[in-house]
């Protein structure tokens, strides 16, 4: 993955970044000792998942056991960091490498009965046995009420058309949960999230990888992606340090006003990645107090759009209206396949331009088109460039993000590792429900 640092494509300079960047020499080092330390004892660990040998093998026990060619079916219940994470790269990868014959993921997010409806009268009717289908039921804290739901809902059907259903579930939890306990004396298998890794941190934890590996993704690759790109976070130079240089950009376009950071997506297979780092970010940083209690109510809101789609959408917009945003172009160089108009043009006449033109060369230049607009209205971006659609590609994007996170977490002096409010929500919808 290259990362185009931010002095070649926005208004801000790189050596003023590297500057703002310096205050986090001694957070990043703090970091290096937890890398090296390789447990899960501090709230970053979520670092040392790439490395975690164990976790990778218990998680292909699990396949091993679990996966046939008759699979058809993985049921993936979970929300927020239970399942973003593992949809982003799903579906990132899902049109250019995963072969047909693996089983479908089927998110199971909301509670939305027509959906429930839909498995029920044509899912599990198209099933003849229980071999077909796996439920995986994710929660960190075991105690989402939608999670608990849909499960409960699913397991209920499920059981009706094809029997009992305990060795076709498996619960992934924190360890010390109520639902880890619960699951282990229903007869269930279970992976355990590790307790100071957070739901939003958690894709490359068991969260992820169980599905992933069941999807026939590499998982080895997507922890290789992301070992690489944590050597390259961890770098205490911060010039040379690009989630500690992305991290100084974002934390000094907020200074400036910029409080909207847009993940501007141009690869539609991308947009549910764009989805997994809004909840990163907007959870991470939005803050009602500081790390020492200060009431400050801070935030970067993330915002993701789709190219080029959108640009016949909020293009205006961005380029004309408020000057609040700050950009992130995400865009893949190399194509799952290149298409050439032909020779033989129904509608020569018409945008004449693209004879001869393969789809590529379109889509770039409306990429570039769109940062010429940019630059011309002095608006900041950053540009991401995935070599192409693969698990190691998309490991360095997710862990490049989560470190930036982190680092930003520090610039704007806000705890990036808890969410308060989120409880908050949660414990006001279980008291309206116990009534
Ligand atoms: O990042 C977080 O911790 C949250 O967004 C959770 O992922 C989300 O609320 C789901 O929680 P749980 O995994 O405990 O069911």
């Amino acid at each position: 993955m290259q990362i185009l640092y931010p002095s070649e494509t926005t208004t801000y300079d790189e050596s003023q970044l590297a500057q703002v960047a310096t205050v986090l020499e001694p957070y990043i080092e703090k970091l290096a000792v937890v890398a090296h330390d390789g447990d899960y004892t501090d709230p970053a660990s979520s670092i040392n998942l790439p490395t975690d040998a164990t976790l990778r093998e218990q998680v292909q026990k699990l396949v091993t056991k679990k996966a046939s060619n008759a699979l058809r079916y993985v049921f993936v219940v979970g929300i927020g960091g239970s399942s973003l994470g593992t949809k982003a790269v799903y579906e990132a990868l899902s049109v250019s490498s995963i072969i047909g014959e693996t089983p479908t993921l089927l998110f199971v997010e909301s509670i939305n009965a027509a959906t429930l409806q839909y498995y029920q009268d044509h899912i599990i009717p198209s099933m003849k046995s229980a071999d077909e289908y796996l439920v995986l039921s994710i929660s960190k804290s075991g105690g989402t009420t939608e999670t608990l739901l849909n499960t409960e809902i699913l397991l209920a059907a499920l059981a009706e058309k094809l029997g009992a259903v305990a060795a076709r579930t498996v619960v992934v939890s924190d360890a010390e949960s109520a639902y880890q306990e619960a699951s282990t004396k229903a007869g269930m298998d279970s992976l355990e999230i590790p307790a100071q890794v957070g739901g939003r941190y958690s894709v490359l934890s068991a969260v992820g990888l169980l599905p992933l590996a069941l999807a026939g993704i590499d998982i080895a690759d997507l922890q290789a992606g992301a070992l690489a790109m944590r050597e390259r976070c961890l770098n205490t130079t911060v010039s040379e340090n690009p989630a500690a240089l992305s991290a100084a950009c974002l934390a000094t376009a907020y200074s400036d006003g910029y409080g909207i950071h847009d993940t501007f997506v141009f690869a539609s297979e991308l947009e549910s990645l764009g989805k997994w780092y809004r909840q990163l970010l907007g959870e991470s940083i939005g803050k009602q107090h500081t790390v020492d209690g200060e009431e400050v109510n801070r935030g970067i809101t993330p915002t993701v759009s789709v190219g080029s789609t959108d640009l016949h959408s909020v293009g205006q917009l961005y380029l004309g209206g408020p000057r609040d945003k700050i950009t992130s172009f995400v865009s893949v160089q190399r194509s799952v396949a290149e298409y050439t108009v032909p020779e033989e043009r129904y509608f020569p006449q018409v945008v004449e331009m693209i004879a001869d033109k393969t789809s590529k060369d379109v889509e770039e230049a409306i990429l570039q088109g769109v940062q010429i607009a940019y630059q011309k209205r002095g608006l900041p971006f950053m540009q991401l460039q995935l070599e192409e659609l693969s698990a190691h590609e998309l490991g360095q994007f997710l862990q490049f993000k989560m470190l930036e996170t982190m680092y930003l977490g520090q610039l704007l002096r806000v705890n990036p590792f808890d969410q308060p409010n989120v409880e908050m929500y949660k414990t006001e919808t279980k008291r309206l429900l116990q009534v």
